[in-house]
């Protein structure tokens, strides 16, 4: 369990819709075979196959998380359409099982979570099996806050050192890891497509800026070293007493298929 809120991730679901490559998503479900399952990984509360389904209806589905709350907001989501089966799996221990008869594999907001082992291991998986992966909205690093603060590059630092936290896979690669599995899964003979998929999030999206000001000052503020503490305390305070009116965060997605 990783405690991930549905209200979060109902939160940023129109976020990520907007940011997301949709050119890239219907190469990708051009590539799989029309019956084949497709196996969504750290699915939560079903954001990515309610996206992809809208793209093209009538594809069979696993919806694998371990969270019995977001899988419960799932099931209830996707009671009506008997193609999406739902499976509560722990990934780190159980990735195997996830791919069973597999013709495909996608996750969302996935991969920063995760270690270089685990990615090594998923894409093992995938070569072994030829699968195409469609992997999406991974964060990679940037942040830009409007207006900006002097503490904004120091938060951003500590907030990574807090990605790093094991979150059940070993040590989280956090803004590393699309580019890893990308060259991982080269380095085994895929064809591998990187797009951008930034959130732009504007003055008006105010309950998603407090969420990501609120968010990312905690984390930084529990993984500050013992010399930035006043430094992210200080950038917390300036930023609630006065809400920012935008912020970019650049994510990632990857498609990768085997010729
Ligand atoms: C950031 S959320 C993304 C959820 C969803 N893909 C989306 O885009 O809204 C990460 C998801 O990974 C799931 N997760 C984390 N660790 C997991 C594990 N060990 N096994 C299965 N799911 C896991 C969480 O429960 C959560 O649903």
């Amino acid at each position: 369990m990783t405690g991930f809120s549905a209200d979060w991730l109902a939160l940023r679901e129109p976020f990520d819709v907007a940011a997301r490559d949709r050119a890239l998503a219907l190469e990708f479900l051009a590539r799989v075979p029309e019956h084949g399952r497709i196996v969504d990984l750290g699915a939560g509360a079903g954001s990515n196959i309610g996206y992809l389904n809208a793209l093209a209806a009538g594809r069979r589905w696993r919806h694998v998380d371990d969270d019995p709350a977001l899988l419960a907001v799932a099931r209830a989501r996707f009671a009506a359409d008997p193609g999406i089966e739902l499976r509560r799996l722990d990934l780190a221990a159980a990735l195997e099982a996830a791919l069973d008869d597999a013709a495909a594999v996608t996750c969302a907001a996935l991969l920063d979570l995760v270690s270089a082992a685990w990615l090594a291991h998923l894409a093992d998986a995938l070569a072994r099996r030829r699968l195409p992966l469609l992997a999406v909205l991974t964060y990679d690093g940037r942040m830009v806050w409007a207006p900006d603060d002097a503490a904004d590059a120091r938060v951003a630092a500590a907030f990574h050192r807090d990605m790093a936290r094991d979150k059940g896979f070993g040590a989280a690669l956090g803004p590393r890891a699309a580019d890893h599995l990308a060259d991982l899964l080269r380095a085994r003979g895929a064809s591998v497509t990187l797009r951008p998929s930034d959130w732009r999030i504007a003055a008006a999206d105010a309950a998603m800026l407090d969420a990501m000001r609120d968010g990312i000052g905690a984390a930084a503020a529990a993984s500050a070293l013992p010399d930035e503490g006043d430094e992210i305390a200080g950038w917390r305070a300036r930023r609630a007493a006065a809400r920012p009116q935008g912020l970019v965060i650049g994510h990632l997605d990857l498609a990768a298929v085997w010729d």
